[in-house]
């Protein structure tokens, strides 16, 4: 019988070596400029109450109906991998009254989400975010700051995409949009598929997101939200879009986006990649502002968006990728035992001056190791034999350009310096 422990489980994976440069140089590159637009990281558990998300993201959602990892712990109580990380951003808001100085809060997390979803391209069941919230704040250039945000992420990586922008409205105007919404449904019912019946009696919005291509003639028949909104959302709405034209942010208006999400007033986007299928999501975010006092908190102007890493790490550039991968800026090879020995002296004093440097325990014969060189992408190879242990000189290999030459220890170290600043110019 086949082991299965010995498998990941379905849409979960390992990131292995040879691929983690690319998740970190993206994690270090969000770091960097969420932080110049004044967003400070937040971590929350991974774990948290089931009925936090249950309350946060509704419970008439696909999320919180059927793709929880919910689960008793040793104490009975019910608890839930987070599906998505806003519910527990503005839980750490509450909970550790970040809201009494008054002022906007910035935010923004990197981390492992959970959602039992079907398996399909571009879709994990543990997949990864990086998302920024802004807590505190109604105007609407702080929904314009926070699609900049995500656009400017992605254009510096060299990813192109396309902003998709809507107003779902707020709880003063969207419940007359929706009884419209309903009554136009009621005639087409019979014709639309199983589930846009349930979201017709459950979570009316969710129809206008069914992707059954016989749907399609009826939804584009139906109603848009943006025709309903009433003076303050649609202020709200025009505002934004000056913004953006001020930005120089281009967008498609999308008067039927909504989101999987409960929790969204106003504001409601995606940004989507030309150049993914289906699943063509890169991030999706909006406005929030009811949902701290929905969790019993005070009430709280916010938006965010979140990114999906996964996908986002299929579509960067492949010159980027290579030259995000770890390479050795020296490798070690050695003869014999002695000249381990100092082989282990010279990396040890080389990694404390910060260099990268790799040394085989398994070392072979010189042509085996300078391959290893090679597969790795070390710059240089530093050679250390009796001889060169004796005379305190080591034979240096560029295997860029081949050369080979002697040089001392204090040189080499001068060396390494120089080829380093060399590499940066
Ligand atoms: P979301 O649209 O559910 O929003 O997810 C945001 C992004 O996460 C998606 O656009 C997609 O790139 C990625 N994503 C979602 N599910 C998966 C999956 N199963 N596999 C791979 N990638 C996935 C939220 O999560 C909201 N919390 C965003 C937000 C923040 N709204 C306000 N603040």
């Amino acid at each position: 019988m086949e082991d299965l422990y010995l498998k990941t489980l379905p849409g979960t994976r390992d990131l292995l070596p040879g691929e983690i440069g690319r998740w970190q140089a993206v994690e270090e590159h969000a770091r960097r400029i969420f932080s110049n637009y004044a967003f400070l990281e937040i971590r929350t558990p991974i774990i948290e109450a089931t009925e936090l998300f249950a309350r946060g993201i509704g419970g008439e959602t696909d999320i919180v109906g059927k793709e929880m990892y919910t689960f008793r712990d040793q104490s009975g109580r019910s608890v839930t991998l987070r599906p998505e990380a806003t519910a527990s951003v503005v839980r750490a808001y509450i909970q550790n009254t970040m809201y009494r100085g008054g002022g906007i809060t910035k935010l923004y997390y990197i981390g492992p989400m959970f959602r039992h979803e079907k398996k399909q391209k571009g879709r994990w069941r543990q997949f990864y975010q990086i998302g920024a919230e802004i807590l505190g704040s109604d105007h609407p250039a702080a929904d314009a700051e926070i699609i900049e945000i995500a656009l400017h992420f992605l254009q510096s990586l060299g990813v192109e995409s396309k902003l998709l922008l809507n107003s779902v409205g707020c709880p003063s105007c969207r419940p007359k949009y929706i009884e419209k919404l309903r009554s136009e449904l009621q005639k087409h019912l019979p014709k639309l598929c199983a589930d846009c019946n349930r979201r017709a009696a459950t979570n009316t919005l969710r129809v206008l997101d069914c992707k059954v291509e016989n749907c399609q003639p009826y939804i584009n028949e139906l109603p848009c939200i943006t025709d309903y909104l009433c003076v303050e959302c649609s202020d709200h709405f025009s505002r934004l879009k000056t913004y953006l034209e001020a930005a120089g942010i281009g967008y498609e208006p999308a008067p039927r986006l909504v989101r999987g999400l409960d929790y969204y007033v106003r504001t409601a986007f995606e940004i989507v990649s030309t150049e993914l299928g289906a699943q063509n999501a890169l991030a999706g975010g909006g406005r929030y502002d009811g949902l701290s006092e929905l969790l019993g908190g005070p009430p709280v102007h916010a938006i965010g968006f979140a990114l999906g890493l996964d996908r986002l790490v299929t579509l960067l550039p492949e010159e980027r990728s290579a030259q995000w991968q770890w390479r050795p800026e020296l490798f070690i090879a050695y003869m014999g035992e002695p000249a381990f020995n100092k082989a282990l002296e010279i990396a040890r004093e080389l990694r404390r001056l910060n260099y990268a440097c790799y040394l085989d325990f398994l070392p072979g014969s010189l042509k085996s190791q300078l391959r290893l060189a090679n597969k790795l992408g070390a710059k240089h190879v530093l050679i250390i034999g009796d001889q060169e242990l004796y005379r305190q000189r080591y034979a240096l290999k560029s295997l860029q350009d081949s050369r080979q030459w002697e040089l001392s220890f204090p040189e080499l170290v001068q060396y390494l310096q120089s080829a380093r600043k060399g590499s940066q110019t």
